[in-house]
């Protein structure tokens, strides 16, 4: 009998709402919402819900395997598949550090959204308010910091006292709170009909290509594929935790909070019929460099749908509006924070592991280094100095967010893919063509999927780093011009870069890493107070 592991969860229950904390973000309530609303409604929910049953569900399975057979960080991971991929592992690590830097700006909004819930009056919403709040110099800092800092102190508790237990009492709170406030927003009348119409009706001419590429890109980044997440967390699960039956659990929660999110959103902004908007858009010009946010990114109705337009539709609902704002911004900070806290934790478990120094040593380390490089970010995006802080055009968001969602999670995903189908595997090429074998030898390596096993191996070997290479091809061109024709801006920068941040992550781990130790779990290291 396996005895059950000191560090890591406790139990799989705690495994699967982790893992479901870092999926459910704001790609979920905000991300998917938007993009159903410019892809088509339904239409492109029924794409994207292809991309999660045959993509995403076989890249999670993959990388959670990855990690629970190595019980160790991303770097020490790929090598246990393979010798010479421990590479991989070091880009596992760089990609996810690199959203942090973005993706706590935005947790740092929401948060004063939230305290601001109670304190605006119908002249000063937290609508009309956004522009010189995000274009101020050191208010969004204040509250980037507060975000960081929370997730840290989640961090700093351990993987079972401290992301576990925050994963159990948040994620409940997060699904009652999106139902509820779903439930409420389908009750409001008038306009509700059209918005479910809009929503549910599929459009398929408003989907085109450029959706179907869209729908995965967002299955890989709101279910947190294609970097170490679902390996860190998947090395912190014992012998007893089934991995289809756990990735499965975490691909449906997932998806269930953005169609619920989606309905919530579409019969809100139904019921009020866009009208609310059309001023802001109006006056768009006003926020300068955030004007051309606007205009660089594919997402007007994206950063308008959830810092403008809801924080309209609450503004006209009165008092109780207030509630409503409070409730809702406080599950966007819920689902942000679980997910900042796994983006964080990758780069700490590392350098805990290699360098074994304490967990709130590293912690710190890591949040602080983050928090720097978010400070331009936050003054990139919200344009403060006006708008000086620009590269190549786009404001730093927008880069970060395009480097990683459109280059860099597909590669990782699809190396991932690559490793597990592929390497696990011994024997000549010809062996290896055939999926069966590999079926079978997964299976002698503890992968247990039961009658799915025979379909994973075919997928993970073939079609799912096939599909990938194709959309992320297809999505890489569909940019370039995309960009170029309506916005003006060279994608290539957003290639260049990514390429170039490919090539540091890959000189840095041969230069320091190739050849040395690079750590294993704290059940064998017994690092004080690593992981319990
Ligand atoms: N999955 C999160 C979301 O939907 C975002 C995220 C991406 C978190 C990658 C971690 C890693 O918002």
């Amino acid at each position: 009998m396996e005895t059950k592991k000191k560090n890591g969860f406790a139990s799989g229950i705690g495994f699967i709402l982790a893992a479901a904390g870092s999926a459910v973000g704001l790609g979920n309530l905000w991300g998917f919402p938007y993009k159903t609303a410019t892809y088509g409604g339904a239409a492109f929910v029924i794409v994207y819900l292809l991309c999660v049953l045959f993509i995403g569900s076989i890249a999670m399975i993959a990388e959670v395997y990855l990690g629970k057979r190595a019980q160790a960080n991303t770097i020490t991971a790929y090598r246990k598949t393979n010798k010479n991929m421990g590479w991989v592992g070091m880009l596992a690590i760089i990609i996810p550090t690199f959203i942090i830097c973005y993706y706590s700006v935005l947790g740092g909004w929401t948060v004063r959204f939230t305290v601001n819930s109670f304190q605006w009056n119908s002249a000063n919403t937290n609508a009309v308010s956004f522009g010189s709040f995000i274009s101020n110099s050191y208010l969004p800092l204040i509250f980037t910091f507060i975000f960081m800092g929370l997730a840290a102190l989640i961090i700093m508790g351990g993987v079972k006292n401290g992301i576990e237990n925050a994963s159990k009492i948040l994620m409940p709170m997060l699904f009652i709170i999106v139902v509820v406030i779903a439930i409420y927003s389908m009750c409001l009348g008038e306009g509700v009909g059209a918005g479910l119409n809009f929503y549910l009706n599929p459009d398929f001419s408003k989907l085109g290509f450029d959706g179907v590429v869209a729908a995965m890109g967002q299955a890989f980044y709101s279910l947190s594929l294609g970097m170490g997440i679902m390996i860190a967390y998947g090395s912190y699960t014992g012998k007893e935790i089934k991995i289809g039956k756990s990735a499965v659990m975490i691909c449906i929660f997932d998806t269930l909070v953005a169609l619920i999110a989606g309905l919530a959103i579409f019969t809100s902004v139904g019921h009020f019929n866009g009208e609310l908007l059309k001023p802001f858009i109006d006056t768009l010009g006003e926020y300068g460099p955030v004007g051309q946010y606007y205009a660089v990114h594919p997402s007007l109705s994206g950063v308008g749908l959830m810092y403008q337009t809801l924080p309209l539709v609450f503004a006209s609902l009165g008092w109780f509006g207030k509630i409503v704002s409070f409730l809702f911004f406080a599950m966007v900070v819920i689902a942000a924070l679980t997910s900042v806290i796994s983006l964080l934790e990758v780069a700490t478990q590392f350098i805990i592991q290699k360098f074994r120094i304490k967990r709130k040593k590293a912690t710190l380390i890591m949040a602080v280094a983050c928090f720097m490089v978010s400070i331009p970010v936050a003054w990139s995006v919200g344009g403060a100095f006006d708008g000086a802080i620009m590269v190549f055009g786009f404001d730093l968001l927008t880069f970060f967010d395009e480097m990683t969602n459109t280059v860099l999670m597909p590669v990782g995903a699809f190396l991932s893919c690559i490793c597990i189908g592929w390497l696990i595997e011994k024997g000549g090429f010809i062996k290896r063509v055939n999926p069966m074998n590999t079926f079978r030898a997964l299976k002698e390596d503890g992968l247990e999927l039961g009658w799915f096993g025979k379909f994973f191996a075919v997928m993970v070997k073939y079609i799912t780093p096939v599909l990938i290479l194709f959309v992320e091809v297809a999505g890489i061109i569909g940019k370039i011009t995309d960009y170029r024709v309506s916005k003006g801006l060279n994608f290539w920068w957003v290639i260049g870069a990514s390429v170039l941040l490919l090539a540091i992550g890959i000189a840095i781990y041969f230069i320091f890493f190739s050849n040395k130790e690079t750590g294993c779990n704290a059940d064998e290291l017994e690092i004080e107070g690593a992981n319990a």
